[in-house]
């Protein structure tokens, strides 16, 4: 089955075409970073508008390298949210719009199940129950999958998402957006043993990540160490590329530890980590070790699947679509969309009252 993937659920318009959820003949994207980088983040106004202006350029570049046309495609997968509203309905109504005149049925996919679906691309089968880190800059979730389809969230970030908190610490260090990459960059000219900031703790006992603290906590040094913001055009100091070094260490550190605990505990047989954030490579470095340690298969996406893309959406509406799940044309973006239907936990977790510990 072809199936045409469509993604405009943030700053990336994105298109693919999929054959059984598996094999990518073509997957462009077209990143907008270069419009919100004076900005500093995304301006979802300026979002939506550009997605408006590349959708069709960008289908038509999908289908072009596909070697195929409109006609051949048998389905269409697109990203029904959580993300941004006016983002996610430029690509819902415009999937809509092709599924009704081509007669082809359409699936509206949740985003981070398309994370997850980005390994399927790549590696070989998923055993299950497979443990998944899902990390980026909207998202940080461990989810715990029994079956293909059944998930259930065993860890989540309580406060900020690790992308968030790399974008948000690079700011605060003068460097550029998105901040993930600088960092990481940065990073790897310092000495992550100079500065050690601590992994917060979640005092209610659940495994739950935070990194607002941590990000308190690099405030904290450059004030008391009077470290200044680097500035644009010059060379960037050694105790700006130390404390991006130490920062990536507490984040990986937090992130691989949480996992691997996870992963002994409920049995896991294969171990994902997808999203942006899966790019860094001091992340995939610690996490392949725990992999080796508790001898389980660990399964990244190549860098252009970890980053928002269509053909992870192509594959994850291919596993709905051979159920006979599809969407009616009543279906519409939805921001709030979870991904968890399995013992879902997450108005209770709101209601209690947790300290974090540094
Ligand atoms: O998955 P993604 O493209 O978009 C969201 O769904 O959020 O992830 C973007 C996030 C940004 O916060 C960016 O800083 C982070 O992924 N990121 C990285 C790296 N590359 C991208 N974080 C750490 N290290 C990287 N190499
Ligand atoms: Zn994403």
């Amino acid at each position: 089955m072809l199936v045409l993937g469509i993604e405009s659920s943030c700053d990336e318009t994105a298109a693919a075409v999929v054959r059984d959820g598996r094999q990518i003949l073509s997957s462009v994207i077209a990143s907008q970073i270069e419009l919100h980088k004076p900005w500093g983040g995304v301006v979802p106004e300026l979002a939506s508008r550009e997605h408006l202006a590349k959708i069709g350029p960008v289908i038509d570049d999908a289908l072009q390298r596909a070697g195929c046309r409109l006609d051949d495609i048998e389905a269409i997968a697109v990203t029904q949210g959580p993300g941004l509203i006016g983002s996610l309905l430029v690509g819902v109504c415009y999937a809509k719009a092709l599924a009704f005149s081509l007669e082809i049925p359409i699936v509206g996919v949740n985003h981070i199940e398309g994370h997850v679906y980005s390994v399927a691309l790549e590696n070989p089968p998923v055993k299950y129950p497979a443990l998944a880190l899902i990390v980026s800059g909207g998202h940080t979730n461990i989810f715990h999958i029994t079956e293909p389809g059944k998930y259930k969230v065993v860890s989540r970030t309580r406060d900020d998402a690790a992308g968030e908190a790399f974008d948000k610490v690079a700011k605060m260090l003068g460097l550029g957006y998105p901040g993930g990459p600088i960092i990481e960059c940065l990073a790897a000219g310092g000495d992550q043993g100079r500065i050690r900031f601590p992994v917060a703790k979640i005092s209610d006992g659940t495994p739950d990540l935070s990194f607002s603290g941590l990000k308190t906590a690099v405030a904290r040094y450059m004030r008391e160490h009077m470290i200044t913001p680097a500035t644009a055009g010059t060379e960037v100091s050694d105790e700006i590329r130390h404390l991006a070094a130490g920062f990536q260490t507490a984040v990986v550190r937090s992130l691989a530890g949480t996992l691997e605990k996870l992963a002994i505990k409920l049995r896991s047989r294969t171990l994902i980590v997808a999203g942006g954030v899966a790019c860094n490579e001091a992340l995939r470095a610690s996490v392949q070790e725990i992999a080796d340690r508790v001898n389980l298969p660990a399964y990244f996406p190549s860098k252009h699947l970890s980053t928002d893309n269509a053909a992870m959406i192509a594959a994850a509406g291919y596993f709905h679509l051979d159920r006979g799940e599809t969407s009616d044309l009543t279906m519409t973006a939805d921001i709030s969309l979870r991904l968890q239907n399995v013992e879902n936990i997450d108005d209770k977790l709101k209601q209690a009252k947790v300290k974090y510990r540094l």
